[in-house]
């Protein structure tokens, strides 16, 4: 392979790590099923990954109930979830203008639209933020 550095890292970690692609090699070739349709075999296996995953997941996040802990496509998406699914008409947000799209653009659609206030912290020419300045 040519050599690579990889600057994107804030959306992936490239290359995987050798034991994550046997892993997933592995995995697809023994259950790479829907866990949680049915009761046969690769099924239960995808299951208890599943299950299994949560558990650690919501112990690594500190969290009370791995029930709670809810996949999603990408950071977009659980974006999407979490921004839509707190903010009615009426209620006011404020962030800063150094946010990914992923939170500016739910938010402009949800001031222009949705009778959210959004508010918008500018930055100055070091990168900082001045809460003040609001
Ligand atoms: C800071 C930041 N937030 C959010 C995202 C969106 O992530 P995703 O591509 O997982 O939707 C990115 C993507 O590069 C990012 O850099």
């Amino acid at each position: 392979m040519e050599k690579l550095i990889f600057l994107d890292n804030a959306a992936t970690t490239f290359p995987k790590p050798e034991s994550v692609c046997t892993f997933m090699d592995q995995f697809y070739r023994r259950a790479g099923v829907n866990p949680g349709r049915s009761r046969y075999d690769p099924c239960m296996e995808a299951g208890e990954l599943l299950d299994n995953t949560r558990r650690l997941l919501a112990r690594f996040f500190n969290g009370s109930d791995f029930n709670r802990l809810c996949f999603t496509y990408n950071a977009t998406d659980a974006l999407n979830l979490i921004i839509f699914g707190m903010l009615t008409e009426g209620d006011h947000a404020i962030t800063t203008t150094l946010k990914h799209n992923s939170v500016l653009r739910p938010l402009y659609h949800l001031s222009q639209y949705e009778g959210v206030e959004a508010d918008y912290v500018p930055f100055d020419g070091a990168g900082f933020i001045d809460p003040e300045s609001a």
